[in-house]
């Protein structure tokens, strides 16, 4: 198994100083791009390690890059998201927490190549921690006469909508935190109508390794289509609940047995969610190598890597009214298609709950069906995928639940 690349193995819990991430290279990458000027070379450098995007969408980092280093403005922006309130999820809050300066060195690396001239690193209003590593290490970077270009803290509203990036954009500008209607993407139009590259503050970190270490040492990690490492969420159903990091190629048995230590409760695994916006995947699939060639074809995706654990106890069926709850919960009602479909989820489910008998399956498929590609943001397409999914996935749970319905003529 390769070392960890985001999160070196240190002695206490609280943030790596300047000094300690100097000491392992940190800020080589960005010492050596001021010296070259040569910000396309590491733009070629980060296509050519094959870095996708770790907010949970999987875009290749330099194809977004490009948009905005082409944009013809004199102003653009870059800011580093890490408005993570995904139930399940606090790799990014955990990153920031630890290790600011990967993150802030990611940022200006990413500002440089898009030519942006001041950058925010995007938090919620309750990530304490976060919030103070990054104060700190901003002002010992300042110290070090390092801030390449100003970095504002901005912590947005604790809602999941407000991590979507063109929500986070319109917090920034100090308006409500709702998405945005694309196009224009934030890199042609983006915070305060200036070109503006939004990155999550994970993918940022791996800019800084690939900077530092090269494009052909980060490809070496991973599978065919999956490049380096991942971060992952483990909640209470294991022993070990935390943040971990594994290349892609692993697998969710090893994530859970290795890293986790085994379920708590000694229960057999029926499932995994990789993430709460994606499809459950059974334990059937539990050996199959986690990357994106690989999941896709099983209907799932790594997500953010927030994974829940379904065992044999677990009332699935619960389960899936709480998601879709969530979701109806934290769409932001600008779409109506959006508000119509979290809500009739949630009404067939507790439909399936109260034995209201089948029929269930066909209408949360033409909901989905219905409302797809019918919101400005993508979080139409995630509630739709875990229950959908669930209903296949246990499928006979679904059944005994709703049981046979009325009688005929009743
Ligand atoms: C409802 C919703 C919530 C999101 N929350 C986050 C988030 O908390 N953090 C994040 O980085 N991306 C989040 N995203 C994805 C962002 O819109 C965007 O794709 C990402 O920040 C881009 O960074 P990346 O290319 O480095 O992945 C969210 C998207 C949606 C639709
Ligand atoms: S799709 Fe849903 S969450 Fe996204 S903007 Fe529309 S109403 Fe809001």
């Amino acid at each position: 198994m390769h070392p960890p690349l985001l999160l070196p193995p240190r002695a206490d819990d609280g943030a790596e100083t300047f000094a300690e991430y100097r000491a392992r290279g940190g800020y080589d990458g960005l010492l050596r791009l001021l010296r070259d000027g040569t910000p396309e070379r590491l733009r070629a450098e980060i296509a050519a390690a094959g870095l996708r995007g770790r907010g949970g969408a999987a875009f290749p980092t330099a194809r977004k890059w490009e948009l905005a280093a082409l944009a013809a403005r004199d102003t653009k922006y870059v800011v580093g998201n890490g408005g993570e309130h995904e139930p399940g999820s606090s790799k990014d809050r955990h990153l920031v927490a630890r290790h600011p300066h990967a993150v802030l060195e990611g940022l200006m690396l990413a500002g440089i190549v898009t030519g942006a001239t001041k950058g925010w690193l995007y938090l919620i209003e309750d990530m304490v921690e976060p919030r103070r590593s990054a104060e700190q290490a901003l002002r010992e970077l300042d110290e070090q006469g390092l801030m390449h270009m100003p970095i504002a803290i901005h912590l947005g509203p604790p809602t999941y909508v407000a991590g979507e990036e063109t929500a986070a954009l319109a917090a920034i500008e100090g308006q409500p935190a709702k998405p945005r209607r694309k196009p224009p993407f934030p890199g042609e139009q983006g915070l305060f109508e200036r070109p503006t590259t939004v990155n999550n503050v994970e993918t940022l970190a791996h800019v800084a390794w690939i900077a530092r270490h090269g494009a052909a040492a980060f490809a070496a990690i991973g599978t065919a289509e999956s490049k380096g490492t991942l971060l992952f969420t483990l909640g209470d159903e294991v022993q070990r609940p935390g943040v971990y990091e594994l290349p892609f190629g692993a697998t969710y048995r090893e994530l859970i047995e290795r890293c986790g230590g085994g379920l708590r409760n000694g229960r057999a695994v029926r499932a995994v969610l990789p993430a709460m916006s994606c499809a459950f995947l059974p334990a059937a699939h539990l050996d199959v190598p986690i990357a994106y060639e690989t999941l896709r074809p099983l209907g799932t995706s790594p997500g953010c890597g927030g994974v829940r654990i379904v065992d044999d106890a677990t009332d699935v069926v619960a389960l899936t009214l709480g998601i879709a709850e969530f979701f109806m919960r934290e769409q932001c009602g600008q779409c109506p298609p959006c508000r119509m479909e979290t809500n009739q989820f949630v009404h067939v489910l507790k439909a399936v709950q109260q034995g209201k008998g089948p029929g269930y399956q066909d209408k949360l498929q033409k909901l989905a069906e219905f409302a797809r590609k019918k919101g400005f943001c993508s979080l139409i397409e995630m509630a739709a995928a875990p229950v959908l999914s669930a209903v296949q996935c246990f499928a006979d749970d679904f059944a005994r639940a709703a049981g046979p319905g009325a009688p005929a003529g009743s």
